[in-house]
């Protein structure tokens, strides 16, 4: 074990979410095999909320994971992010049914400015934030604000959990393992407006929507299932998916720390450049190239057909109205 130990921090740790995160990330699968790690554990500075904590830090102990070297649980964010060089976000209200997600943006934003500060004062110059908490584009986008120091490009939420669920349906419509289908991509916004583009996705290397002959199917049954996938999950399990989410962040941090394989993409929610005729500041999802080495880009010259133009423009025009709503915790 020669590598320098990194610091990862979770808020909300002692939630669903969290605790099916943490042993991926204790056992390696986030970082890799030879990657320590070390873990500042966040919650609310509430009894049973850090009592629970506290058994989960007891359940890591007792896995003897090889590769964690130690762990800090704490309620005050200063100690929280100290050193920190990742930031997961996770620590926030559930949806409940019936409700969308950005119905939790008065409740849940405001968390988002003492995170982004403590983080910019107190975590290691090369710390790298990962949003899941919802609305998670906007709660990143008022994280990255209150981040003054920060370059913009270190801030990213999830869409990955998306492009997960819009893979497997597309392999299964078209009868294929999950394997044969790449590049799937969600343009915009984690909420029920987001775009899984069937063209630039691919199926044993032609495009889903040549493979997939169902244009019906595509932009009807195809589209509202990925949309309205989270809600479903929320109908049937009377909670919001748990570890479907830790698992989509660990593909999401695994596939940011390595380089992207030739010729392939992630979705990935970053500050926008102005690209494909999104706003400009906005964090939106796009397909994200890494470098492994901390830097990322957004891919350039996919064709974007106009029915997938017309969703984009819808969804971006949320993400505007998402970032009006806030506007007084972006100053
Ligand atoms: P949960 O209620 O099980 O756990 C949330 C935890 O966060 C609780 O332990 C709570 O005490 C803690 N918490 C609340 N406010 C906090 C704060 N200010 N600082 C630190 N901790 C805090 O919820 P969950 O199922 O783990 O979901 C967490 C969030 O993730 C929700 O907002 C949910 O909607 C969102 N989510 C996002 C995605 C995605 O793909 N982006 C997927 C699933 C869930
Ligand atoms: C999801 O997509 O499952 C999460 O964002 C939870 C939710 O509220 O839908």
């Amino acid at each position: 074990m020669t590598k320098t130990p990194i610091r990862v921090a979770v808020t909300g740790a002692a939630g669903q979410i969290g605790y099916a995160l943490l042993p991926r990330i204790a056992s390696g699968a986030m970082f890799g095999p030879d990657q320590p790690v070390y873990l500042n554990l966040i919650e609310i500075p509430d009894e049973k909320a850090m009592s629970a904590l506290k058994g989960v830090a007891m359940e890591l102990d007792d896995c003897a994971f090889p590769l964690l070297q130690g762990m800090v649980l704490t309620s005050d964010l200063n100690t929280g992010f100290k050193d920190v060089n990742w930031a997961l976000l996770i620590g926030s209200r559930p949806r409940g049914p019936g409700m969308e997600r950005n119905d939790l943006i008065k409740i849940n934003g405001p968390i988002f400015t003492g995170q982004g500060r403590a983080i910019n004062d107190h975590a290691a110059k090369d710390v790298r934030v990962a949003v899941v908490g919802n609305p998670c584009n906007t709660n990143a986008l008022i994280a990255m604000h209150s981040a003054k120091d920060l370059p913009k490009q270190r801030f990213t939420a999830l869409t990955r959990l998306d492009q997960n669920r819009a893979q497997s349906q597309l392999a299964q419509k078209a009868g294929r393992p999950i394997t044969a289908v790449q590049n799937t991509l969600i343009w915009g916004n984690h909420s029920a407006t987001q775009v899984p583009d069937y063209f630039n996705t691919t199926i044993d290397g032609k495009s889903a929507a040549d493979v997939i002959q169902d244009k019906a199917w595509l932009q009807g049954d195809f589209f509202k299932t990925v949309q309205q996938r989270g809600a479903a999950i929320i109908a049937a399990r009377g909670a919001s998916s748990a570890f479907s989410a830790a698992n989509a962040l660990v593909d999401h941090v695994r596939d940011l720390v390595n380089p992207t394989p030739k010729g392939e993409w992630r979705s990935v929610c970053v500050v926008s450049d102005g690209s494909y005729k999104t706003t400009e500041g906005l964090i939106s999802s796009f397909p994200i190239r890494s470098d492994g080495k901390g830097g990322w880009e957004i891919v350039q010259g996919l064709t974007v057909q106009p029915f997938i133009q017309e969703k984009i423009s819808a969804t971006v025009k949320e993400l505007e109205q998402e970032r009006a709503v806030v506007a007084d915790l972006l100053r």
